[in-house]
C-alpha cells in the first residue's frame, strides 16, 4: 500500500493507493472517531463493494443512504436528501460520512458533510479513476445547479482518501478512458518525465496491469497534491488543473452532456489548448500531435466534431466561469510539462485554433 501525504494550510490527511484496500482496517481505524457513521453510495456502486467497505469497517456499526446513479442527480435535492438523513439519525458534530463511489457520490457527499452543522468528518473511498487522480484529491465539494455545474459548493477537505484500485476492474472501459484524460493532463501541465512514462507504459495500462495502475494513480495525486497544496482555494496555480477544461465544457454544454462524458471532452480540449499555444507561438510545433497520440491509445476523442457550430461553441467559452472580464483565460502550454495561464488569445486565435482541432 503506497501512502502520499496531502499538506494544505487548513488540513493534513493521508491518500492510501493500492489494491483492496476498501477491506484492509488498519486504512480506516485511524481517522475514525467515535461519532455515527453514514456512507453515502449510489446504487451501482454500492451493491458491488458496499461488502468490501463493511469489512475494513470492521463490525463496527454504519448506517447507508443510497441516492441514485448518474450526474443528473448531482443535485442540491439529493443534497438535500443526505442531510435529511443525517437529521433522521440524530448526526451530532462527531458524525462522520464516507462517499463509496465515483466524483459525483465524492462531491455530493462531501458538500453534505461541509453543510451539516457548520461541518463534519468525511473520508473518501473514490471508485472511478477519475475519482481516485482527481476529484477524491483536493476539497472541491459540490452540486450543479440547472444552470451551470458545480456551481454550488465548498472547499471541504477529507479526513483519508482510500482508493482501491481493485474497484477498477468493474469500471467500464470508457469511464477507465475518460479517468485516462485527467491523468495525460498532469504529464501536460507539470511533470513531463510522467509523460514520457505514460507513453511508455500505455499498453500496460490499458491492459489494466495492476503495478502500472498504481504507479499512474500514485503519480497522478502527487502532482495534484504538489499543485493544490500551493494553492487550495485557486487563488493562482490551482488554475492549471483545468488545461482543456474551458474548451472541454464548452463542448459538453454545446452538446447537452449527451455526447462526451467529461474527461472526453476534456481530451479533446486538451488538444485545441495545445494547438492554441502552438498557434501563439509558446510552444513547439509538434506538442498537439504527441499529446493527441497519447490519448488517442485510450480510445479518447481528440478533435472537435465535424457538426459542431465553431460560433457557437465560442460563445460557450466565454461563458464557461473561468471566463473574466480582463480577457479570456485559458490554460496554456509552453511545453510538455509546462503550462501557464493565458489572458492573451484574441477571438481570431482560438477559433483557428478551432478551425485546426476539427474532425
Ligand atoms: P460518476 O461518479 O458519475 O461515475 C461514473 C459511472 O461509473 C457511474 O455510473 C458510477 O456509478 C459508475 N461507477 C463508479 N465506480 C464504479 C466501479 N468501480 N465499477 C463500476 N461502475 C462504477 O463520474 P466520475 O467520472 O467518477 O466523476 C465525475 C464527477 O466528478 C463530476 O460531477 C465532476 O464535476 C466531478 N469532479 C470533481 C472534481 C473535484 O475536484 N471535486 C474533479 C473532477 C471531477
Ligand atoms: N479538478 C480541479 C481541481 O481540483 O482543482
Amino acid at each position: 500500500m503506497i501512502t502520499i501525504d496531502i499538506e494544505l494550510e487548513s488540513a493534513r490527511y493521508p491518500v492510501y493507493v493500492g489494491r483492496n484496500g476498501l477491506v484492509r482496517e488498519e486504512l480506516w481505524a485511524p481517522h475514525l472517531g467515535d461519532g455515527a457513521v453514514l456512507v453515502v453510495s449510489n446504487d451501482r456502486v454500492a451493491p458491488l463493494y458496499l461488502d468490501s467497505l463493511a469489512t475494513g469497517l470492521g463490525g463496527r456499526a454504519f448506517d447507508v443512504h443510497v441516492i441514485p446513479d448518474g450526474e443528473r442527480h448531482k443535485t442540491v435535492t439529493t443534497w438535500k436528501g443526505i442531510i435529511d438523513k443525517l437529521v433522521d439519525m440524530q448526526a451530532r458534530r462527531d458524525t462522520q460520512l464516507i462517499a463509496l463511489g465515483g466524483g459525483v457520490v465524492g462531491d455530493i457527499t462531501g458538500f453534505a458533510a461541509a453543510a451539516y452543522m457548520r461541518g463534519v468528518r468525511f473520508l473518501q473511498a473514490p471508485t472511478t479513476l477519475l475519482a481516485q487522480v482527481d476529484a477524491s484529491v483536493g476539497g472541491k465539494t459540490g452540486v450543479n445547479h440547472v444552470r451551470g455545474k458545480n456551481l454550488i459548493g465548498a472547499f471541504h477537505q477529507p479526513a483519508s482518501v482510500v482508493i482501491d484500485s481493485a474497484t477498477l476492474d468493474t469500471l467500464p472501459k470508457r469511464e477507465f478512458n475518460a479517468g485516462m484524460a485527467e491523468v495525460v493532463k498532469y504529464g501536460a501541465i507539470c511533470d513531463a518525465p510522467f509523460f514520457d512514462w505514460l507513453e511508455a507504459n500505455a499498453d500496460r495500462i490499458a491492459a489494466r496491469a495492476g503495478d502500472a495502475i498504481d504507479e499512474m494513480i500514485r503519480r497522478s495525486v502527487e502532482n495534484k497534491a504538489r499543485i493544490v497544496s500551493q494553492d487550495e482555494k485557486e487563488s493562482g496555480v490551482r488554475a492549471l488543473l483545468n488545461l482543456g477544461h474551458s474548451f472541454g465544457h464548452a463542448l459538453e454544454s454545446e452538446t447537452a452532456y449527451a455526447d462526451f462524458l467529461h474527461g472526453e471532452a476534456v481530451a479533446i480540449g486538451m488538444v485545441t489548448a495545445a494547438m492554441l499555444s502552438e498557434q501563439r507561438g509558446l510552444c513547439s510545433t509538434g506538442t498537439a500531435e504527441r499529446i493527441g497520440a497519447l490519448l488517442g491509445r485510450f480510445d479518447l476523442p481528440v478533435r472537435i466534431p465535424a457538426h459542431l457550430d465553431l460560433t457557437r461553441l465560442a460563445a460557450a467559452l466565454e461563458l464557461d466561469k473561468k471566463a473574466v472580464a480582463s480577457g479570456l483565460r485559458l490554460v496554456l502550454l509552453q511545453d510538455i510539462g509546462t503550462a501557464v495561464i493565458d489572458r492573451d488569445s484574441s477571438a481570431k486565435n482560438i477559433m483557428n485554433a478551432m478551425e485546426n482541432n476539427r474532425a
